[in-house]
């Protein structure tokens, strides 16, 4: 059965005290509002629909590439109004989900779970018994344990408060009868608001069946309505990414100081330290090891690699067997070839370094072309900007490159030559020669000292 899925995200989201829709607020990095379209994107057959109102133009302008239908809810008057705007454009048959834009861990296992009960005589309702449910609309039941309505916790009288089961606010209704439902929908309550919920009475009064699915867990169904819970929701995300983390493989020395903000994939026996940020997308191949205050960024680490403390890597390749750290920093483009090696204080930009080359310490090695087995002294700079464009450094197998040598690019530096430490390289050097670019030095004897007037 096709269907229409609905994320509701008109909502003023007063509490968060925030210049931004509350909905691009993000969890493991990513806006709420993107998690329920990507989770409700993963339904097959199923037609997304926005419903967009405070700040609606930031909503709309961060969600475009999912080419849901938006839908302006101007003015909103409650859940119920908004469906009845995004009513025009449902299909005639099938049947529509409801979900919300400041909801963001729902688990498309969930509403797989969810789709599998749906008929066009049957309501889907996703409910949860919760130990403390002020708050939320309660889940009204009879005698035979059949729900016959929603009542929200302004308009519940004292029997009705004592109910642990409630609303989640995500549901399933039959299209033909939600129309229906929604004209005939009343703000005669407590809040003068046009209740979705108000839809469970009227289908238990038409005979519709109403039955109710319970998530896994009970993050999935939490919404957040200011920083604090967002601050509670980011924790309870990083404990389930941490577990499945552990459970396929990786060591973490501490699960609860890991955090992920993307998608991390590791190999086999990767032992993470504390306190290790990953954002984008980053692949860690088997035995990698990365030390405490790591953060990185869309990369790929090679098998066996070690990133001891304090490194940073954005956007960049790392092969098999290299060691890295402390303190380096791999800027976008770099891309280092096995069991190279990049020390303390070191910075690399848009730099191939090949096999086996080492650059330990202090160093800035940008827009360059190294070869393999190259030994780059302490100090080491490339010059690769003129203060208006950037030039290329090529560096040859074999080159030893003494301290403090700055590398004038454009340059090119051939197999097997030697530069001495302190050298200003402007010009190529040759194979195997020997290139000395600095003053002479003079020693002068008995030097006087200066002495004081
Ligand atoms: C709603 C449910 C309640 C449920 C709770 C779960 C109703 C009447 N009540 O209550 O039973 O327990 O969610 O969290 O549905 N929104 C719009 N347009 C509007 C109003 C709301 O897009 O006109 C969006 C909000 O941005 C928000 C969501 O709908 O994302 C829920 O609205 P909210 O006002 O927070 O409903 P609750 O009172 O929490
Ligand atoms: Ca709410």
């Amino acid at each position: 059965m096709t269907q229409d899925i609905v994320i509701l995200a008109a909502g003023k989201g007063s509490r968060m005290k925030s210049a931004f829709s509350k909905v691009l607020h993000k969890v493991g990095g990513t806006a709420m509002v993107r998690r329920v379209l990507t989770t409700a994107s993963t339904l097959p057959e199923s037609k997304l629909h926005l419903v967009v109102g405070h700040q609606g133009e930031q909503v709309e302008a961060n969600c475009q590439d999912f080419s849901a239908n938006i839908v302006w809810q101007d003015n909103p008057q409650g859940t119920g109004d908004a469906l009845r705007r995004v009513a025009p454009y449902l299909q005639a048959d099938g049947a529509t989900l409801t979900l919300y834009g400041d909801v963001p861990l729902i688990r498309s296992s969930t509403l797989a779970k969810m789709t599998a009960l749906s008929t066009p005589n049957t309501l889907v309702l996703l409910t949860i018994a919760l130990d403390n449910p002020t708050g939320y609309g309660r889940i009204v039941r009879d005698d035979q344990g059949k729900v016959i309505a929603i009542v929200e916790q302004k308009d519940a009288s004292a029997s009705q408060l004592a109910i642990k089961e409630v609303n989640t606010g995500i549901l399933l209704a039959p299209n033909k009868h939600l129309q229906t439902w929604l004209a005939s929908l009343t703000n005669y309550n407590a809040q003068g608001e046009y209740y979705l919920t108000d839809v469970i009475a009227m289908a238990a009064r038409d005979g519709v069946d109403i039955v109710t699915v319970n998530p896994e867990n009970e993050a999935e169904v939490a919404g957040v309505n200011d920083r604090v819970q967002l601050a509670a929701l980011e924790r309870e995300l990083q404990k389930q990414q941490a577990i499945y983390l552990m459970q396929n493989g990786a060591t973490l020395l501490d699960p609860s100081r890991i955090d992920v903000r993307g998608e991390l994939i590791t190999g086999q026996d990767v032992i993470i330290d504390v306190n290790c940020v990953f954002e984008g997308k980053v692949v860690l191949g088997n035995g990698v090891e990365i030390g405490p205050n790591c953060h990185l960024k869309d990369c790929q680490i090679g098998d066996n690699t070690v990133i001891k403390s304090n490194t940073l890597i954005d956007d960049s390749q790392v092969g098999e067997s290299c060691d890295i750290g402390p303190f380096a920093r791999l800027r976008p483009g770099t891309e280092l070839s096995n069991h190279a090696k990049i020390g303390n204080f070191v910075e690399t930009k848009k730099a191939r370094i090949g096999e086996g080359s080492k650059v330990n310490h202090l160093s800035y090695i940008g827009d360059t072309d190294m070869g393999a087995n190259v030994n780059v002294g302490a100090g080491t700079i490339t010059c690769n900007y003129d203060g208006v464009n950037k030039h290329l450094t090529q560096v040859a197998d074999n080159v030893f490159i003494g301290s403090n040598t700055s590398l004038v690019a454009p340059v090119h530096i051939a197999e097997g030559a030697t530069i001495a430490a302190g050298s200003t390289i402007t010009k190529q050097v040759g194979e195997k020669q020997l290139a000395f670019a600095r003053a002479r030095q003079t020693n002068k004897d008995n030097w006087p000292r200066p002495v004081k007037k």
